[in-house]
């Protein structure tokens, strides 16, 4: 059975939140990416995530709600909590927060850690979603695992079409990479650069740390946000039979390029970059190219997010069979 189309609207809003409450799993769009949402309370439709996926159960969800309120509800909130939550939610940021014993969320949406993820999505049709459904809403990027995450319905319906019960389309997404993840359960470490930029983070909370050398966020192992092509990174020159994922000016004898953002802004670049890559895919495959060179970004704003996906992108695939990443 294919995905239905919902439209946002009071209607498709309706229906995709009875089908969240009956155990399915409805797409949504965010500011961020397209999410994969199921019940968080429902054990077996968070299994049915990590199905339609093809994650690892070891890789926690995130915990979508309509408000601080709600969120705060599953997880113990502290003081930088307090403040992050104030100052960017609704907003893409995502806090990792000791999880109250009482939580009525399945503990396979935390993969069992003690732990929750939560966020605060600020985009209006998932707001109305999460509001409706009136129970905590598990969300990976709706995208297979290890795959580039979807910033629109037509990018879910080529990842997920076949496996999920509707897809509540809502446009494209605007911010276009994946929220920020920080963890605070201990001093504030950063797991995952995303659409809250790290000056932003430091501004509020001062300088942040990373999250220590082990992979502290289970998703974020090595090879993730894939592209079928091969990616080179800090391209200075492009070859003959290369495409180029192109930022300000085009590198001279590139026949094939996707602009992230002719001017070099990071959040313009960040809007456009997984559509970009999807696109770059599939014209290396249509035109028999060798792969994709990817131009510089500075590390500022949300050009540390982009790096952080380009290089994910970039690096070595697993061999077959076992999923890429987890996200
Ligand atoms: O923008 C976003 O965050 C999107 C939209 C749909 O909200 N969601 C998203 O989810 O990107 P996902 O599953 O693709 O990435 C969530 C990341 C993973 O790297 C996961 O390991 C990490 O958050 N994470 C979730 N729960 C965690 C926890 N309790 N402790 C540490 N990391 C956690
Ligand atoms: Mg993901």
């Amino acid at each position: 059975m294919l995905a239905r189309r919902l439209a946002a609207d009071a209607a498709g809003i309706a229906e995709a939140a009875r089908l969240l409450r009956a155990g399915d799993l409805v797409a949504f769009g965010t500011e961020t990416v397209y999410g994969l949402g199921a019940d968080a309370t429902n054990a077996d439709a968070v299994a049915r995530i990590f199905a339609a996926k093809g994650r690892p159960h070891f890789n926690p969800l995130i915990c979508h709600y309509p408000t601080a309120e709600a969120a705060f509800a599953d997880v113990v909130p502290n003081p930088a909590a307090r403040t992050l939550a104030a100052a960017c939610w609704p907003g893409p940021l995502t806090l990792v927060l000791p999880r109250r014993p009482d939580s009525a969320v399945a503990l396979l949406t935390g993969a069992g850690l003690d732990s929750l993820a939560v966020r605060v999505p600020a985009h209006a049709t998932a707001r109305a979603l999460l509001s409706a459904v009136g129970r905590p809403v598990a969300a990976p990027s709706a995208n297979r695992s290890g795959h580039v995450s979807p910033t629109s319905a037509a990018d879910v319906a080529a990842e997920l079409g076949d496996r999920i019960a509707a897809i509540l389309d809502s446009g494209p997404c605007t911010v276009g990479v994946e929220s920020t993840v920080l963890d605070l359960c201990g001093p504030p470490a950063l797991l995952r650069p995303g659409g809250v930029t790290a000056e932003t983070l430091a501004a509020l909370l001062g300088q942040l740390g990373r999250g220590g050398g082990a992979i502290r966020a289970p998703g974020m192992l090595e090879s993730h946000y894939a592209p079928e092509a091969t990616l080179r990174l800090n391209a200075a020159s492009v070859a003959c039979n290369e495409a180029v994922l192109a930022f300000g000016p085009v590198l001279p004898g590139a026949a094939t390029y996707i602009q992230l953002s002719a001017s070099g802004d990071t959040t313009e670049a960040a809007a456009n970059l997984f559509a970009g890559l999807r696109a770059l895919d599939a014209l290396v495959r249509q035109r028999g190219l060798s792969g994709i060179a990817a131009m510089p970004i500075p590390e500022t704003g949300l050009g540390a997010a982009i790096n952080d996906r380009l290089r994910r992108a970039a690096a070595p695939r697993p061999p077959t069979a076992s999923p890429a990443d987890a996200g």
